[in-house]
Formats: C-alpha cells, structure tokens, sequence
C-alpha cells in the first residue's frame, strides 16, 4: 500500500506556480473569497486558501460577513466582485446560512471569475470537455492520480456521493475520453441496492459522502486505489482542539487492501486548495476565457 501524499503533490504544484509568478507575470492573480457566518470548519478552509496564495505569491482578499447577511446583501457583494478589475477570480464559501439561496448566489457569479467551477456554464462546459474552470476537489482528485501516474483507461471506478460540487463532476472528469479518465464509471448514492457489492466491483474508489468511516475494509476489492474525499470532526478528548479529522473511509481496516490510499488529513484535501490556485492564474492570465 502507498500514500497519495496530497501534501508532496501540492507542494510540486505549488511550486511552479510560485515559480510562474516570480518569473514575471502581467497581472499578479488575485483571489477574492467571501466566508458568510462563523461555521468554524468553513474559517479553517478559507483560512487555508488566503495562506496558500501569499506562499506562492498571489494577491488575496478576505471578505467576512456575519450570519445574518441577508441574500440580497451577498449578492450585491457577489456584483461588486464581478466588476471589480482587479479580482480574477473569486469563491463565496459553502454551506451558506439556511436563509440564503446557494443556487441564486453561485448564478450571480460572473463564470468567468468563478474559480469554483460551481456556476452551470463553466459545469456545462466540463461535462462537454470543452475548456472550464473544473471544480476544485475533482481537479485535484485528477492531480493526484495524475502525479502518481495511475492508470486509469478502462479501469471500474466506483464513485460515492452524487454532490453537485464532488461525487457528480469526478464521475464526469474519469469518464471522460483522455488521461485520467477513460473509466467505466459508476455514481452511487443513499438509493444505490447493496452499496458494498458495487464498491468491491471497483479499482478505483472515491468517497464523497461526508460520513466518518463509512467505507469499510470488506467492501473494498485487493488492490484498489482508493480517494477519500471526506473530512469529517470527530469527537477526541485526547485532543487540544477536542476533535480529530477522519474520512469517508475507515482507513484502518481499508487501507491493508489498497494499492493506493490518500489520508486524512495530508490527502485530497490539500489538493483542493492547490486546484483552486491554478484556476485562479488561469483566470488572471484569460486562459479560459480570452
Ligand atoms: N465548501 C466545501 N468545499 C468547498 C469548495 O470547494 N468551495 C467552496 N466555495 N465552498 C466549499
């Protein structure tokens, strides 16, 4: 068994972005994110995204708001954004306060900016295989399998979890004609008849359901390269913080199985942020877009 080590692969990747920006750029990428509420995990990840973009030299901008912003708050916010020059790229975080619409805000951003890859246009254009800004979770999922060069041509890949902004979009990224893709792949979900028997017909896993430890040693086939997308707090007393971050999948009795496993923490989540560094230099730079 290997480690996917997300942390080695965004470090790689981080490092030729850092290296493209102290090359000389026109335009220094910059990247807006906007944190509604005080959902602590939320803080952490946009946290991690502001840091990531000083390390390889992109200009950043935090803009927190409280819980109580009410949606036409935001989208004025989300306006602002789309036409301010300087901004090439910008993401308003998930989950949103139960008051506020996700699929009216992710509508008002510009796709162009939308370096989530959230906005129907830029989804519509990935499932099409026409240049997009790909999601950020399932772009680092392929950079990963990328890097480790697995094989991935005609390969069973069980996909589950069917959110719009994981499970869906890697089911269409890994069917998709070229490298990585070119698997039969297989979207499951909480309707899915006998989950365990369509997870050991797979030679790649991914866990996208946001359950600790769901996924368990005996439902996973010899030698499966298994990506686990979950980043679940659970309780730990043992713990200053009080929690520990687990996966999707109970890597214990999983991993003795596997060819490849990514971990948690030090796994796709990593790679979640690094994708969303190169979405936001393929925006400063027009790559998409012209
Ligand atoms: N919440 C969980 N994952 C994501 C992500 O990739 N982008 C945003 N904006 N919110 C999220």
């Amino acid at each position: 068994m290997q480690l996917l080590d997300g942390k080695l692969v965004s470090q790689t990747i981080k490092a030729q972005l850092a290296a493209e920006v102290a090359a000389g750029l026109k335009k220094t990428p910059h990247l807006a994110a906007i944190l509604v509420g005080e959902n602590a995990a939320s803080q952490v990840y946009v946290n991690s995204k502001i840091k990531s973009c000083e390390e390889v030299g992109f200009k950043s901008t935090l803009i927190q708001r409280p819980a109580e912003t009410t949606e036409a708050e935001l989208l004025e916010l989300v306006q602002q954004l789309n036409s301010d020059p300087d901004v090439d790229g910008f993401i308003v975080q998930l989950p949103l306060p139960k008051h506020i619409n996700d699929e009216r805000v992710t509508l008002a951003i510009d796709h162009r900016k939308d370096v989530d890859g959230f906005h129907p246009i830029n989804f519509g254009r990935m499932a099409q295989g026409m240049p997009a800004f790909l999601p950020a979770t399932p772009y680092g999922i392929v950079e990963i399998l990328r890097h480790y060069h697995i094989e991935t041509a005609g390969k069973n890949c069980v996909v589950v979890g069917r959110s719009n902004i994981v499970g869906t979009p890697i089911s269409i990224l890994l069917s998709r004609k070229g490298y990585p893709g070119d698997c039969t792949v297989t979207l499951t979900h909480s309707r899915t008849h006998d989950l365990p028997a369509e997870v050991r017909r797979a030679d790649i896993v991914v866990a996208a359901i946001g359950i600790p430890e769901f996924i368990k040693g005996d439902w996973v086939k010899e030698g499966a390269v298994v990506i686990d997308v979950g980043i679940n707090r659970v309780a730990d007393e043992s713990k200053k913080s009080g929690f520990k971050l687990v996966g999707d999948v109970d890597f214990e009795s999983v991993a003795p199985k596997c060819s490849y496993i990514t971990p948690v923490p030090g796994g796709v989540g990593l790679m979640t942020v690094t994708a969303l560094l190169i979405n936001t230099l393929k925006a400063s730079k027009r790559e998409i877009y012209g």
